[in-house]
């Protein structure tokens, strides 16, 4: 027997759908169900009904977000918009052609088709950028033994941080994954420095922290760089910032620019405290890690110098969460 497509119907009447199953059964085999009735999508390639109040209940029953189509009158452009406006993929009027309901039935399978083919390659293609911008920031620490797990430390900690901005309303949650995302590559600027001064165990000449410091500067051309070639711009753009700015203090006193609070993007204000808390308690060669509270009463000493306020009432809030 040959499998066919499977097109769920739902309707408070599932009577008034066998003449759909009548015209259409050759093609496709029906499968109905009333409004709220347990319904098995796992077959199932497009979900079809006549009321507007089942769209939103599909998609709550739907995890496989399957294509609905819409059957209304002829000429019912209202009902049309709305249902549009609700995410149906098309409005069928009744009665039908047979044909013409087979073709566009057709179409509409086929975009879904795309539609997920699209999703996956660009969940694929996010998956390769993050693990590429996770092995470059990796080659660069791993030069210097000194900060092992600072990268993955850091992001793990400007998610946490972040979190409270979400949930005051300050930022959406894509900008925040984008900025977490984005936050391994806040030292890549390091690839430029000399291994004679990132590696040396003991203080450094002032020359040599010059040189140190640019890799803020070297960081944010390497990512311009990139940025002309893959043209991913949020998530490049939030890479950059981070890169350029996240030693930069909120009254103006840090570099490479000296930028002064609003002027800091954001996502480096972000980065500046976890930069810094997780510098101060991670072990070194030459010193131990100190505890939480010592780190604690140093960030919170740089209120409005170092550090933006309003980020550090954040982190007052999530500290406890801190490893
Ligand atoms: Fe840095």
């Amino acid at each position: 027997m040959v499998h066919m497509e499977r097109v769920q119907l739902i309707s408070k009447e599932p009577e008034k759908w066998e003449y759909f199953k009548k015209n259409l059964s050759g093609s496709y085999e029906f499968v109905t169900s009333k409004p709220g009735e347990k319904a098995d999508f796992s077959e199932i390639i497009l979900i079809a009904t006549d009321e507007i109040e089942n769209i939103e209940k599909i998609r709550g029953m739907d995890k496989k977000r399957l294509p609905i189509v819409f059957f209304g009158k002829s000429g019912d452009f209202t009902t049309e918009i709305k249902v549009r406006s609700l995410g149906v993929v098309d409005f069928f009027s009744i009665p039908f052609d047979k044909e013409l309901l087979l073709f566009r039935f057709n179409n509409v399978k086929i975009n879904d088709q795309n539609v997920r083919w699209m999703q996956m390659i660009r969940r694929e293609m996010i998956k390769v950028q993050d693990d590429m911008a996770e092995t470059i920031a990796e080659t660069i620490e791993s030069r210097d033994e000194n900060t092992g797990g600072h990268i993955k430390r850091t992001a793990a900690f400007i998610n946490l941080l972040g979190d409270e901005f979400v949930e005051s309303g300050v930022m959406s949650r894509d900008q925040l994954n984008l900025i977490v995302r984005a936050a391994p590559l806040h030292d890549i600027g390091k690839i430029g420095v000399r291994d004679s001064i990132l590696l040396k165990p003991g203080p450094l000449t002032d020359n040599e922290r010059s040189e140190m410091k640019k890799h803020t500067e070297k960081g944010a051309e390497l990512i311009e760089k990139m940025q002309k070639k893959f043209k991913s711009h949020a998530y490049l753009q939030y890479a950059h910032d981070i890169a350029l700015n996240h030693h930069e203090y909120f009254n103006g006193k840090g570099y490479p620019n000296g930028k002064k609070g609003d002027d800091i993007p954001f996502c480096a204000r972000l980065m500046s405290v976890v930069d810094v808390y997780d510098a101060l308690v991670s072990n070194r060669v030459y010193r131990k890690g100190m505890p939480q509270e010592k780190a604690f009463e140093i960030i919170f000493s740089g209120t409005g110098t170092q550090f933006d306020p309003d980020v550090l009432e954040a982190f007052e809030k999530c500290k406890d969460y801190l490893i």
